[in-house]
């Protein structure tokens, strides 16, 4: 095995896709709150200024008041664990995240449910993502313990942020990034983790209404080898070029295709796909399986099980564009949708390209199967159904 000289870093590849293993297997509940200070905010928000911000909060617009910050270094390893006011800054201009974008994030949300209690979906598998991409961006990884003590202690003493309203959450923000101040092109040797906490309604703007996509044919959104596996800064950087493009050409969000044959399906924005072959009890649910240049999504690993669950025959598979538009077309693919933290379940209505041509998906984005695996998410996130596979960590 090599080793990194700055960090004595694995550097073997640690593909998801590599592995074999279960993607997200399940793991036993880990509680760790009290190892973090708490130092909280001397200066919260009033009751007032919450209430217009929790009125209509959009999507990452308003931060609560409080964040979890820890340090590492080579010789410390991961310390200074504490809770503190969300304007506490992280550094100067000079450090590395700014310069070299050695910086991942993750995203997950806690639900108010209509007993009062708090609760956040598969934070393990969240833990274990930003583990992979850390290593891919030669960052140490967050012990499982320290991402969950943090959600755990920050969700406690920032509760009045969590939304009572059934459309909104609070979106978990935990980020790591080089912190150290020096512009050698080497792995930070002061790196920073911090959770902020957002109060959210929807992510689109327009709610949950099909969206247009655009192909895109010119940009690549990663290739073998890349980091599109990693949920890292820089793959958001290069996408929104894409998304411009998009936009201009009056689409809603941007396709990405496979960089090498430039033909298959891979992600929609920042989000994963499925297509729906095939109409009513009999339907057959694609997604696009993980290559290691896709994003492999926790929310798209819970559809998979959830689409099983309501009998419906599901495949990690591929699809071409090709396939996708004579399939619409012919009425073979009835629906088709993204899926990810924020935007949960998002139907498609219509794709438009430079290259690939027009076509609108057969349902025109109403989606029957669409909604109804969205509403069996959204029913366990919220406590409204069982929660039979034991994702839900209760916080309070
Ligand atoms: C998500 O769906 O959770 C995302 O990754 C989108 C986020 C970058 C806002």
């Amino acid at each position: 095995m090599t080793t990194f000289v700055h960090q004595n870093l694995d550097v073997s590849a640690a593909s998801v896709v590599a592995s074999g293993a279960a993607l997200y297997p399940a793991v036993d509940r880990v509680s760790a709150a009290s190892t973090i200070a708490l130092h909280p905010n001397t200066s919260p928000a009033t009751d007032a200024q919450r209430a217009a911000i929790m009125e209509n909060p959009g999507f990452g617009k308003y931060f609560t008041d409080n964040v979890v910050r820890a340090v590492w270094t080579k010789e410390a390893g991961w310390h200074d664990r504490e809770l503190i006011a969300a304007s506490a800054s992280a550094g100067g201009l000079g450090i590395n995240a700014l310069h070299y974008g050695q910086s991942i994030f993750e995203g997950l949300k806690a639900y108010r449910h209509a007993d009062g209690g708090v609760f956040t979906f598969r934070p393990e598998a969240n833990a274990l993502r930003f583990q992979r991409s850390a290593h891919r961006l030669a960052l140490p990884p967050v012990p499982t313990d320290l991402f969950i003590g943090a959600i755990e202690a920050l969700v406690r003493q920032d509760e009045v942020w969590v939304p009572t309203d059934e459309e909104q959450s609070l979106y978990l923000r935990p980020l790591e990034f080089g912190s150290e101040g020096a512009l050698g092109v080497r792995p930070s040797m002061h790196v920073t983790f911090v959770l902020m906490a957002s109060p959210v309604g929807a992510y689109f703007p327009q709610g949950v209404k099909p969206v247009s996509v655009w192909l895109s044919d010119d940009y690549v959104r990663a290739a073998p080898g890349g980091t599109g596996e990693a949920k890292c800064a820089g793959n958001y950087a290069s996408s929104l070029i894409a998304q411009a493009e998009a936009t201009n050409n009056g689409c809603d969000q941007v396709v990405w295709i496979d960089a090498i044959e430039r033909k298959y399906i891979e992600e929609m924005g920042g989000m994963n796909m499925y297509f729906v072959y095939g109409e009513g009890a009999n339907a057959r649910l694609v997604t696009p399986k993980l290559t290691g240049t896709l994003l492999p999504g926790v929310t798209r690993d819970s559809i998979l099980t959830l689409a099983r669950d309501l009998g419906y025959q599901v495949e990690e598979g591929t699809i071409t564009v090709d396939q996708w538009r004579a399939g619409s077309e012919s009425g073979e693919i009835s629906e088709t949708f993204a899926c990810g933290t924020a935007a949960v379940i998002t139907p498609v209505g219509r794709v438009d390209s430079k290259n690939s041509g027009s076509w609108n998906i057969a349902d025109g984005g109403s989606g029957e199967i669409t909604m109804k695996l969205r509403k069996a998410l959204v029913d366990i996130q919220t406590g409204k159904t069982a929660d039979t596979h034991n994702w839900l960590h209760r916080i309070l």
